[in-house]
């Protein structure tokens, strides 16, 4: 038997004026895309901003269904968005914020599972990771890997296929 185990380093920063202009930037628009989130059943609206290598910056939102498990993540259709307009440009940084009827919430939040699996697809994809850029009121969160959120993960190499 060996004991093995996994520990991951993020930052902690208590406000956006200590974030390099480009981070604070991204999480401004996360912020201003969750303000068009369709959230009518959770009333959580939630705003993601990827950006890809070309600088290009694409958004997403949650978009909510009366059938619950037809609505989908900010970040998933963030990354469903680039993929499908911006083939080949390579995601570089998730910036996410949510807001509540209080406004953006004191905590940051983090990629569910679902999400952290398709970003861990897109990690894979490119072979790079993807920097995640988490804003909250009270504290901003930056994971340089997010596949450090989904250790042990299953990927491509899964299925023993290389589909690059
Ligand atoms: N949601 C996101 O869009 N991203 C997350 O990271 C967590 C949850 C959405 C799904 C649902 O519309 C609402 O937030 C409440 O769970």
């Amino acid at each position: 038997m060996h004991e093995k185990s996994i520990s991951f380093k993020w930052e902690e920063y208590d406000s956006p004026d200590e974030l390099a202009p480009d981070d604070n930037s991204l999480l401004e628009q996360a912020t201003r895309a969750a303000m068009n989130a369709y959230a009518p059943y959770s009333g959580f609206r939630v705003g993601a901003a990827l950006k890809l290598e070309s600088g290009i910056v694409v958004t997403g939102t949650n978009v909510e269904n009366a059938a619950f498990p037809s609505g989908i993540c900010a970040e998933r259709n963030a990354l469903a968005n680039a993929s499908a307009n911006y083939p080949g440009d390579r995601p570089v940084a998730l910036a996410i914020t949510a807001l509540t009827k209080d406004g953006i919430t004191g905590e940051p939040v983090s990629p569910c599972g679902n999400c952290r699996q398709v970003i861990a697809e897109e990690e894979y994809r490119y072979g790079k990771s993807i920097r995640l850029i988490l804003g909250g009121k009270n504290n901003i969160r930056i994971i340089e890997n997010a596949g450090d959120l989904l250790p042990l993960q299953f990927n491509s190499d899964s299925l023993k296929i290389t589909p690059r």
